[in-house]
């Protein structure tokens, strides 16, 4: 079966690692990396360290609004499908890449497998929700991490093409946790991040530290909800690292002050940021992704959003939303954690969602 991948962001190089790893094994796939992110932290390393495969189309999209960024992506998109002719076209998540694959398929005829379909946060003003409500239906294949986002699909009528999969990030959480934990243990992490002046933060220390990281529309794009989250974090009573996107880095430059008790660093590794994540105290984010590796490695996590799609997170406390206002974020950061329960079993499958998807596809193509 010959496949294209379209995959362009942090999480979605991500989640393809283990479901190229499985599919080439027999079969034809073709990966087109849209360029929607593009610095080497963003992108290079990832290929890298999960031995993701050469895209054999770069696309160099790069950014910009929404319509100009989709637009040329899918302009692009279509002249290899065109060229290429696959029996399918698999897109990932919930990012600009992701409708901009779906669609150009859709219109050509092409088969769309969809990766993470089902979710919502009926927050229809999220780009991310726009974004897969539309890839979800035009989508053939609605490859499901979660029971509920089955069931979502089927308040909106789609039944049919609906399979139950499981997560695919546990997958890759699964296949790079040990080489994550050989390659940093004890001081190793401290010495691997690269701050500003190039200083080891000594004060931080494993269990001892909240990992924070922002970067959705809804927090920056409003520049005074980043103020609050920052002015919340120097209030905060254990130190808090964030490896910045480049989105929130460019607006946090801008206001040109050191805030106290925060160390900022670039976007780290998916390895180092394994490490980092179950070695954290707690997790802070507005990161779909990242709410789910908090779980998967058991910590605990704040959530500043007012809702999420992975609603299983939320479960006996695991991962608690905080609405955007210093003093929630603070209380809700620093709520006692002791009577902490784990589900059982296990709400995103069994890690092995990249065979179960490539089974789908290849019980549809036959
Ligand atoms: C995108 C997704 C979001 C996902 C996130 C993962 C959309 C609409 N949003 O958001 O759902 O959670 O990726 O990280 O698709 N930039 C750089 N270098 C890069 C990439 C981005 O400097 O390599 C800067 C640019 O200034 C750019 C901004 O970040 O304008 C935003 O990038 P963009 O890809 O548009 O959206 P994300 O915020 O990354
Ligand atoms: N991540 C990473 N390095 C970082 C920050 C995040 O490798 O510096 C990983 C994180 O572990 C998760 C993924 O990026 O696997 C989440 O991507 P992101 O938060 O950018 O997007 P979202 O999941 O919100 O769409």
């Amino acid at each position: 079966m010959k496949l294209i991948t379209v995959i362009g962001a942090r999480p979605q190089f991500i989640k393809s690692a283990p479901f190229s790893d499985v599919f080439r094994k027999e079969h034809n796939e073709i990966i087109i990396h849209t360029g929607q992110h593009y610095d080497k932290n963003m992108s290079d390393i990832f290929f890298k360290e999960l031995s993701i495969p050469e895209p054999d189309y770069h696309l160099g999209v790069g950014s910009g609004n929404h319509g100009f960024q989709t637009g040329r992506m899918l302009e692009k998109i279509e002249d290899i499908i065109l060229k290429e002719k696959p029996d399918g076209v698999l897109v990932y998540g919930d990012t600009n890449s992701t409708l901009a694959g779906a669609l150009a398929a859709s219109k050509l005829h092409i088969p769309v497998f969809h990766v993470e379909a089902g979710l919502r946060s009926y927050h229809k003003g999220m780009p991310e929700e726009q974004n897969r409500v539309l890839t979800d239906h035009i989508s053939d294949l609605l490859l499901c991490p979660t029971k509920t986002a089955v069931e979502n699909l089927k308040k909106e009528g789609i039944t049919e093409g609906v399979i139950l999969t499981g997560d695919i990030m546990y997958d890759t959480v699964n296949r790079f946790i040990t080489i994550s934990n050989s390659l940093y243990s004890k001081d190793a992490w401290l010495e691997s991040l690269e701050t500003e002046n190039e200083v080891i933060p000594s004060h931080l220390q494993e269990n001892e530290y909240y990992l924070a990281t922002i970067h959705r529309a809804e927090n920056t794009d409003d520049f005074q909800k980043l103020q609050i989250i920052f002015s919340a974090f120097e209030k905060l009573d254990k130190p808090v690292l964030i490896p910045l996107h480049p989105r929130t880095r460019k607006l946090i430059d801008k206001l040109n002050i050191k805030f106290k008790n925060v160390t900022i660093i670039n976007p780290v590794g998916y390895l180092l940021m394994l490490y980092l994540t179950a070695n954290a105290y707690m997790i802070v984010t507005d990161s779909g992704g990242l709410q789910k590796e908090a779980y998967f490695l058991k910590t605990p996590c704040t959530t500043l959003r007012d809702q999420t799609e992975w609603i299983e997170t939320l479960e006996n406390g695991w991962n608690m939303l905080s609405r955007i206002e210093v003093q929630t974020i603070t209380k809700t950061v620093t709520r006692k954690l002791d009577c902490l329960k784990y589900s059982q079993p296990p709400l995103f499958g069994d890690g092995k969602a990249a065979e179960y998807i490539c089974q789908a596809i290849l019980k549809r193509e036959n």
